[in-house]
């Protein structure tokens, strides 16, 4: 299991921060280190800084950063050995042999035979007579034979134990069978089937793997879908329901759509590249998973409220993976399959070429509740539409539709332009300034693990952080700065060691460079320190005085705010300290 820490070292090095991250984020030079839009959040302006100084990354915006690895475990949702396996193998290394023969990769093969099993066992039980229910089911939405042969669709009967007794006979353990989740272990211990009287759609991969389940009752109990949980070779938020088939027919167009029963009606319908995701909402994973195989999707998502809700996220995700989105409106209909049902194929393609663009759908959506007739409604409608628009990046596309605002509500075309730009501006100046906050506030001290004083402790945490920078970039105040505060006076653990080492380092060099800290701190701690002294502020005498300062107050306040917890000799030292202050100022 263990790989040899030197390999990791070489890899490391063969490793270009840059050109990995790259590969996945659209990076822009920005000084010495590049910015882009960091694919662990969802945001419209970059906030993930990569140091190639230090070959790390940090996101301001969410607080994800580490390394090469670190990035890759969590860019491709992979283990640690799985992440050096996958960066060795684009750089051309291989992993020592025998050296990652663990547990994981002894255990995936035999999870893939149980669930490759498991669904030919329901398929051939759809077919018996035991599938009967199964049968009326599918053919009640009509399904053909044929579909149901294509997508290896099943039965799971209404018993306890028939599948876990097949797989005993077939050699596999309970737990195996558990581990793959087509098997749960109850209170007692015993073990059962997970799935009883659904009908079960098996979740291929493009290796034509079966990875998982989803299992759908017959009738209107809950809860409707039943999914395999992940398990080692079924990550739901990375794999795409049908993609094995829609692959090889995307055209550059995909087709999104929100469940199973969508997708093979829709692909019953002659449309072979509709895909849908696995009992969640899309994530920036299968963002980027589409964005290999198609240039534009259709997003074909239920017509209700939380259809549309799903659509827009769908729609920000798809963007910012570099895939453009159009909607399907549906009307008569609430989702792709009752539509084909309802009005045929033919008319679903119709449909499918009509999908307007995202902006067009959005301003039908705000006109529809409107009522243009009137000068309250035009304004509304107005007012609403410019707001809009003024979140659109592309000008000429913000003018355009500005020209069509104009000829709808018989409005000056001149008004509209000026209006809409007095929009833009305002989110700009509001985007500037909500991400100084991010910056100085919650945002980033959400789940902050490298220094969990920071959020109880702000102010204080920005001075020490001020000061560290401060003398980072200028290693010939370290006299002057030990005269005036120490780190006797910081208030975190975590920016009193890096002062701490920060000092030492001067003292014995002169100088320090980020990579001087790589031996002692982890990845995350390395990714806060270079955010720490690459934060752009300015590093005057000044300045550094006031966070001097304020480190002195905020380290007073927290001490008066304390006081009942403090020992008297405490209370007496922070009180002496307080007059002190007091006479000096
Ligand atoms: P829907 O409730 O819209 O189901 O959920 P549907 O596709 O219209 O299903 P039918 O037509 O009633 O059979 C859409 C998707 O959300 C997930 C499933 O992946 C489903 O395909 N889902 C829904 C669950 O995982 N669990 C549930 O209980 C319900
Ligand atoms: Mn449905």
């Amino acid at each position: 299991m263990a790989i040899p820490r030197s390999f990791i070292e070489n890899l490391r090095m063969s490793c270009d921060m840059e050109n990995i991250v790259s590969s996945y984020v659209k990076l822009k030079r920005q000084g010495r280190n590049l910015a882009g839009l960091c694919p662990f959040h969802s945001e419209k302006t970059p906030s993930m800084v990569v140091y190639p100084d230090t070959q790390s990354f940090f996101c301001f915006g969410c607080g994800a950063g580490g390394d090469v690895i670190s990035f890759i475990m969590r860019i491709e949702n992979l283990d640690y050995v799985e992440a050096v396996k996958f960066l060795a193998q684009r750089v051309g290394m291989t992993v020592p042999e025998g050296e990652t023969e663990d547990r994981a990769s002894r255990m995936k093969p035999i999870i893939l035979e149980i669930n490759r099993l498991t669904a030919r066992f329901y398929h051939d039980i759809l077919k018996s007579p035991d599938g009967e229910p199964g049968r009326a089911y599918f053919a009640g939405r009509q399904l053909t034979p044929k579909t149901m042969v294509k997508y290896g669709l099943g039965y799971a009967p209404n018993t306890w134990d028939a599948l876990r007794n097949y797989l005993k006979e077939k050699g596999f353990s309970y737990e195996q069978m558990a581990e793959a989740g087509v098997v749960n272990k109850g209170r007692s211990g015993s073990y059962y089937d997970a799935f009883r009287n659904r009908v079960m759609f098996p979740i291929i991969d493009l290796r034509k793997n079966v990875i998982g389940f989803g299992g759908r009752v017959l009738d209107d109990s809950k809860p409707k879908y039943l999914n395999t949980n992940d398990t080692l070779v079924f990550k739901k938020s990375r794999n795409l329901f049908s993609l094995n088939f829609a692959k090889n027919h995307t055209d550059g167009r995909l087709i999104l759509a929100e469940g199973y029963m969508d997708v093979i009606a829709v692909n019953q319908a002659g449309f072979e590249n509709v895909v849908a995701t696995l009992g969640t909402a899309l994530t920036p994973e299968q963002a980027r998973l589409i964005a290999g195989y198609a240039k534009e999707v259709i997003i074909a998502y239920d017509s209700d409220g939380a259809g549309r809700k799903a659509t827009d996220r769908a729609v920000g995700l798809l963007e910012e993976a570099g895939v453009s989105a159009k909607i399907l409106q549906m009307r008569g209909a609430k989702d792709p399959d009752e539509y084909i049902k309802k009005f045929g194929a033919q008319r679903f393609k119709l449909l499918l070429d009509g999908a307007g663009n995202v902006t067009a759908y959005r301003l039908g959506d705000i006109r529809s509740r409107y009522d243009l007739e009137t000068p309250e409604g035009r304004s509304g409608y107005l007012t609403e539409a410019l707001k809009y628009l003024a979140t659109l990046k592309s000008p000429v596309e913000r003018e355009v539709y500005a020209g069509e605002l104009a000829s709808q509500t018989g409005i000056l075309r001149e008004t509209v332009l000026s209006n809409l730009e007095w929009e833009v501006k305002k989110n700009f100046r509001r985007e500037k300034k909500k991400e100084w906050q991010d910056i100085a506030s919650s945002r980033e001290l959400y789940g902050d693990r490298v220094n969990p004083q920071r959020a109880s402790n702000l102010s204080a945490s920005l001075a020490e952080e001020g000061i560290i920078a401060f003398l980072f970039k200028n290693p010939d105040y370290l006299a002057r700065i030990l005269e005036k505060t120490g780190e006797e006076q910081f208030v975190t653990d975590f920016n009193r060691k890096l002062f701490h080492s920060l000092v030492e380092k001067l003292r014995l060099n002169g100088g320090a460079a980020l990579s001087d800290f790589a031996g002692e701190l982890s990845p995350e701690e390395m990714g806060r320190l270079s955010a720490i002294v690459n934060r752009d502020l300015p590093m005057t005498e000044q300045v550094l005085e006031d966070y001097i300062r304020g480190l002195e107050d905020a380290k007073c306040k927290n001490i008066s705010k304390k006081a009942g917890e403090l020992s008297r000799e405490e209370l007496l030292a922070a009180v002496r300290e307080l007059q002190r202050k007091k006479r000096e100022s």
